[in-house]
């Protein structure tokens, strides 16, 4: 392919709506990211129909700023990419039914994008020399997954949460202790200026040559703690609980990616996700490949997180290995990743 493609993506799964513009796939030429985390923190959560409302509000104006910033006008867009899922139906509708629009009228290919292939995409835009086959560890707020991805659209999915997500796990327990959604980032911060074998959670590996991940009852182990110290009067040291909660997820993040990577002989393991933001995860993971020889790759902290870059480096990938959609195309909040 000799001739440079333009994407137009649209990403409006969950909390942040975003536009982007990317030149073949890997290198973005803006990605405009409005995020809603002040409406809904406070009610300490998403509230889908806030989102979606939102959405609307935002749309047309981060579409303009994208093309603006890119410095290209609509007539210039080759392809447009947007989330079909998974995520909420309402916020996935807004995006969808802008994109449509405009393949409509101009006249060009649409692909619909899984959002979990999205955040694996991250990574071609920040590591333009980066190809299959490789590892990797997807650790979101709604997801995780642990994968082997044997090509740009061909994932084998080896494992995967059977509760709750790992972000999940992070929100939860940040709300316990009183923290403000999203937890993940908090904690992160507070697990720095903590003690994180202060107290000893469980790790939980499951069955020997399980790759699947569960995170309730360490959800749980963190909750009957904090009852615990209160019924009795103890001083709860919100830093110690925060690293020693952390350590736990990210041990077995680490432990069951590394496995795989060397079961599959793979020398590459790629994080991707909000929880690959995670400062203690990715220290692990570094200091853990380096002492099996496997190199370790994750984004920039605003790749990590949800924003339509990453959906347009996945959509030029699928459309370049011939997945187009039509304009039947349709939400798929419960979309899996298939291989
Ligand atoms: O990928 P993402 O932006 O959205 C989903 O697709 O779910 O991930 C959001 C999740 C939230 O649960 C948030 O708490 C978590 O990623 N997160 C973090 C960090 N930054 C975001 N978790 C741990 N440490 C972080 N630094
Ligand atoms: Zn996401």
């Amino acid at each position: 392919m000799n001739e440079d493609i333009i994407t137009l993506a649209i990403e409006t799964s969950c909390d942040e709506t975003s536009c982007a513009v990317l030149r073949n796939g890997r290198e973005v030429l803006s990605n405009i990211i409005s995020s809603q985390i002040e409406i809904h923190q406070k009610f300490g959560g998403v509230v889908p129909e806030v989102a979606s409302r939102k959405h609307i509000e935002n749309i047309n104006i981060i579409i303009q700023q994208a093309l603006e910033k890119a410095g290209v006008t609509f007539k210039d867009v080759d392809l447009v990419g947007v989330t079909q899922g998974p995520g909420l139906v309402g916020a996935l509708l807004v995006g969808i039914s802008s994109a449509k629009a405009i393949a409509y009228a101009l006249n060009r290919p649409l692909v619909g994008v899984n959002h979990i292939e999205g955040h694996v995409c991250a990574n071609y835009i920040e590591f333009k020399d980066l190809e299959p086959p490789f590892t990797c560890l997807i650790v979101s707020g709604g997801h995780t997954y642990l994968v082997q991805v044997e090509g740009y659209t061909k994932y084998e999915l080896v494992g995967r949460t059977r509760d709750d997500a790992a972000g999940e796990a992070f929100d939860k327990v940040a709300r316990a202790l009183g923290l403000p959604y999203p937890g993940g980032p908090i904690i992160d911060k507070l697990a720095k200026e903590g003690n994180n074998l202060a107290i000893d959670f469980p790790r939980v590996f499951l069955e020997p040559n399980s790759y699947d991940f569960s995170f309730s009852g360490l959800k749980t182990a963190v909750l009957n703690y904090l009852n615990q110290a209160k019924q009795k009067g103890e001083k709860i040291i919100v830093e110690d609980v925060a690293a020693s909660f952390q350590q736990a997820v990210i041990e077995v993040l680490v432990e069951k990616s590394i496995k795989l990577a060397k079961e599959r002989k793979s020398h590459k393991i790629v994080m991707a996700g909000g929880v690959a933001a995670n400062e203690g995860l990715r220290n692990l993971m570094k200091n853990r490949g380096k002492e099996e020889g496997i190199e370790i790759y994750y984004p920039s902290r605003v790749l990590c997180t949800d924003n339509a870059a990453m959906i347009g480096s996945a959509a030029y990938f699928n459309y370049i290995n011939g997945n187009i959609s039509n304009f039947h195309l349709n939400v798929e909040p419960n979309l899996e990743l298939k291989g």
